[in-house]
């Protein structure tokens, strides 16, 4: 695997069938597009049926030949979770590569999910948590599948707060934002551990695009009025120091597909600044202990033996 990994080093992807959320836009939308020109049977999931169907032409427009499906998911309602798992999972085949990477950031007011979760934790990490386990069956059922999940440079600056992880007693948009990214590190690594315990197939892998120039920065802030001096830092920082949606997809798509990725892996880019292009780095994530700083942990420091996918 060459060090200076591009979505042209991929393996091909012929027979896999992958699942990938948030899929409308930004780095999604460039995972699907590689993925479907590299032959996986993408199944290309956004909760604007609208929007979806825009990025599909898109993507067809490039690949008349690629397999790319249109499903709808809205991660903000555990009962679209369900339906479209229900759906999946009612299909021969199973799946082969799931990829959580739909999110959005930094929501100025509080707001909650259909079942009243506070938004972020709710969409970022409580839609993906459900919509993993309810697909564990379709993956198990193949060799070589993998969860990746897409966190954020930000979960540095997150902590889970157990004593109030919806955030009812005291909201900011960017607290709810890094701890939504912190729990999609724990749960790579978690899934991670628990599958080895049960000896199953499926890999748990981690990823972040590093800073790139797409939907994230407004969509959030848009949903209360603007997102104020730090989301417009944010934006000016990203514009001249981000990178392009399509490289930012490039730590994700390895993740996804480098044959020598163990379970617990964790791909970004592999230098300073963004555009470095995506390499393993060391696991994120750290010990939930509610208001402390959390501590490291990693395959050497916890003793976990290496687990090579076939694929
Ligand atoms: N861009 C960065 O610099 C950066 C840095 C670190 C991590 N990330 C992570 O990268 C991932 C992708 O973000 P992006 O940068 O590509 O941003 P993006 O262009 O805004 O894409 C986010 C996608 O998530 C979808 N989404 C939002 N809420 C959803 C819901 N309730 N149900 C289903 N889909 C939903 C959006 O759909 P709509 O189009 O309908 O809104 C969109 O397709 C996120 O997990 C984000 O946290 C990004």
């Amino acid at each position: 695997m060459p060090a200076r990994w591009a979505a042209a080093d991929m393996a091909g992807q012929h027979g896999r069938t992958a699942l990938v959320t948030g899929a409308n836009s930004g780095i999604g939308f460039h995972q699907v597009l590689e993925l479907a020109r590299h032959g996986a049977c993408v199944l290309l999931a956004s909760r604007d049926p609208g929007r979806g169907q825009a990025a599909r032409d898109a993507i067809m427009a490039e690949l008349p030949a690629a397999s790319v499906e249109l499903v709808q998911l809205d991660l903000a309602d555990l009962d679209s979770v369900a339906r479209l798992a229900g759906r999946l999972l009612d299909r021969a085949g199973g799946l082969d590569l799931l990829i959580n990477n739909a999110g959005l950031m930094a929501v100025p007011r509080r707001q909650v999910t259909a079942q009243g979760f506070e938004l972020q934790f709710g969409t970022n990490y409580l839609g993906h948590f459900a919509l993993t386990g309810r697909l564990l069956p379709a993956l198990l059922r193949r060799p070589g599948s993998r969860v990746v999940t897409v966190s954020s440079l930000v979960h540095r600056l997150g902590s889970i707060r157990l004593d109030d992880l919806q955030s009812e007693h005291g909201y900011g948009p960017w607290r709810a934002y890094s701890q939504s990214k912190l729990a999609n590190a724990l749960f790579t690594e978690e899934l991670d551990r628990r599958l080895r315990a049960a000896g199953a197939g499926p890999l748990s892998i981690g990823a972040h695009p590093g800073y790139s120039r797409t939907g994230l920065l407004s969509s959030g802030p848009r949903l209360g009025g603007g997102g104020g001096v730090s989301a417009l830092v944010l934006r000016l920082g990203t514009r001249f120091a981000g990178q392009s949606a399509a490289r930012g997809a490039l730590p994700v798509l390895r993740a996804a597909t480098d044959p020598q990725a163990h379970g617990g892996d964790y791909y970004g880019p592999g230098g300073p600044g963004s555009r470095a292009p995506p390499a393993r780095s060391a696991p994120p994530a750290r010990s939930a202990t509610p208001g402390k700083p959390m501590t490291s942990s990693s395959p050497a420091a916890s003793g976990r033996p290496p687990r090579h996918s076939p694929a």
